[in-house]
């Protein structure tokens, strides 16, 4: 967890996904992937992949990220930047967020929360998961 007095802007918090790409635990498919959440309040949270030797047992960043700010009492959140690419190589792909992840952050997210895969590739949660599942 970083404290953020300037709020986030997409180039440091892209540079914060990259960081968090070096934690990975991905043995089995070597492909390193690093998250960087704000919270609503400006507190940054990382993430980056764990694998597992069962494989559906592994979770993806983004998961990671939100499971450590949301056990830390956190719900409501303002963008995350991912970072993805074979391990020990430079991200120059833009990773974008699997199927169940955007269906985990959609349920701490509104429609405007930003989910930045390069500076300039920023979508927005309604248009990366639209018509959502929910049932409240
Ligand atoms: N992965 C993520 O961490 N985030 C995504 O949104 C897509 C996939 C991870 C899961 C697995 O450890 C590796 O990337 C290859 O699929």
């Amino acid at each position: 967890m970083l404290n953020s007095d300037s709020m986030y802007n997409p180039e440091h918090l892209l540079r914060i996904a990259e960081q968090a790409r070096n934690n990975a635990y991905c043995r089995y498919s070597g492909f390193a992937v690093g998250a960087a959440l704000v919270t609503e309040s400006g507190i940054i949270y990382t993430g980056c992949n764990i694998e597992n030797a069962s494989y559906p047992a592994g979770i993806c960043a983004e998961r990671v990220a939100f499971g450590k700010a949301i056990s830390d009492g956190h719900t409501k959140f303002r963008a995350i930047a991912i970072s993805g690419a074979q391990k020990g190589k430079q991200a120059e792909v833009p990773c974008s967020p699997c199927g169940m992840c955007r269906q985990f952050m959609s349920e701490f997210c509104q429609d405007d929360f930003q989910i930045i895969l390069a500076e300039d590739k920023i979508y927005l949660m309604k248009d990366l998961l639209p018509v959502r599942f929910d049932f409240r």
